[in-house]
């Protein structure tokens, strides 16, 4: 499989570490190489001897429109509808208020009960500042859900693929059903940008935001971005009014004129070098064809699955994604009552994988730079971890601060 890997090539753009078999790219992506070159030009030359001059002459300035408009094409939508900035979080937040914003009359947000912690905060958050009721369904009630709030409903935010289970939701289906109702959808695409093909224009998807430094590669806390459909670009207004989100910052107006387009989601300067990060690794999917990566992906899982399931019968484990590719993202996780125990003896035999309480190990297969090959090592490893016991050991229980 290795030998008739279309991708097999981009492998040589990362840096890992010999004797590792890295399995958490949907947690942290692994190092593109061209970012250590890229990083120690930032520093030396255009921090440390271009100074302040490099917010124009190294052209730092309009990084997050330039990264913006890489993630566009990863995404579906125009590079006029994406910049990069703040956190995941935070752009959750402005999104949400934002879409309330342009339809005060309704009340109602659904969400899911399974949905990423960070996006029921948030969405807990904004349902008390903006005096407005945040329905989370269970994962099979969503559609129920929003039809059940009918005109009351203001928006559907979800996550694109559910970070515990990997299941990935009908993107175009649910925007569709929030549309029936008159409500808008917000969706996170944090585990779905850079390894699934996302189409936000053609699904209809009001607004979105997500993550840079999973599969986009960015680096750790790489800044995330947010989307806004055209439609929205005149009229929405965001809560957080800073002065990069002003329709000229530089003319230090005492009076707040937002900026036309999607730049007022922005609110102060840039983390510069955390950004330059992020967009030279998105250069490594210049040439990359998203159908192709979708495809490796879901085939890494496969083969995962089924090795497991050949492997590792009556050890006691069970598979919490689904086991049909299509609904799939690109990680496949297992419960086992000793999961984190099992998880960190994996990782002290150099299998990274991770692990989320209280008993799912999830193991990314990030197309770009995973080998088939790798599927079947790290499935041995495990095998060789369970039936030694290897995991029984009080240092592999100790709790770590970031599983
Ligand atoms: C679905 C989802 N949203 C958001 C985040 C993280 O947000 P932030 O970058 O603000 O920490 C994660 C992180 O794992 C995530 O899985």
């Amino acid at each position: 499989m290795d030998a008739a890997d279309p991708l097999a090539g981009k492998r040589e753009a990362f840096w890992l570490p010999d004797g590792v078999i890295y399995l958490d790219g949907n947690s942290l992506g692994a190092l593109p190489r061209r970012v250590m070159a890229r990083m120690r030009r930032a520093v030396e030359e255009e921090w440390g001897n271009g100074l302040v001059r490099s917010w124009t002459d190294a052209g730092w300035y309009p990084a997050p429109q330039r990264a913006g408009a890489a993630i566009a094409r990863l995404a579906g939508a125009k590079p006029e509808e994406v910049i990069v900035c703040d956190s995941t979080s935070v752009n959750l937040f402005k999104a949400l208020v934002a879409a309330l914003r342009l339809q005060p009359e309704r009340k109602v947000v659904v969400s899911e009960r399974g949905n990423f912690p960070t996006d029921l905060y948030v969405n807990e958050g904004v349902a008390e500042l903006m005096d407005v009721e945040l329905r989370c369904a269970e994962p099979g009630d969503i559609e129920t859900a929003i039809r059940a709030a009918g005109s009351d409903l203001a928006l559907v935010q979800l996550t694109h693929v559910n970070y515990r289970s990997g299941l990935v939701h009908d993107m175009a289906r649910i925007t569709r059903l929030a549309h029936q109702q008159g409500a808008l959808a917000i969706w996170d695409l944090s585990h779905s940008t850079g390894t699934l093909p996302v189409e936000l224009n053609a699904c209809g998807v009001d607004f979105a935001v997500g993550c840079g430094y999973k599969y986009l590669n960015g680096g750790p806390g790489a800044p995330g971005f947010i989307y806004v459909a055209t439609q929205h670009l005149p009229s929405f207004r965001q809560p957080i009014q800073g002065w990069h989100g002003h329709a000229s910052p530089f003319a230090f107006d005492h009076d707040y004129t937002p900026h036309p387009g999607v730049d007022r989601m922005l609110v102060g300067t840039a983390p510069q070098l955390s950004l330059i990060a992020l967009e030279e690794a998105l250069a490594v999917f210049d040439d990359v064809d998203m159908t192709q990566l979708r495809a490796k992906g879901s085939a890494l899982g496969e083969c995962f699955i089924r090795l497991v399931d050949q492997e590792l019968a009556g050890q006691g484990f069970s598979l919490a994604s689904p086991r049909e590719a299509a609904l799939r993202g690109s990680q496949v996780s297992l419960t086992h009552p000793e999961g984190y125990a099992i998880m960190q003896a994996l990782i002290a035999r150099g299998v990274i994988g991770d692990f989320r309480a209280p008993d799912v190990l999830r193991f990314g297969f990030a197309g770009l730079y995973l080998r088939y090959v790798e599927v079947w090592d790290a499935v041995a490893v495990l095998k060789e971890v369970m039936s030694s016991r290897a995991w029984d050991r009080p240092a592999f229980k100790a709790w770590k601060a970031v599983t």
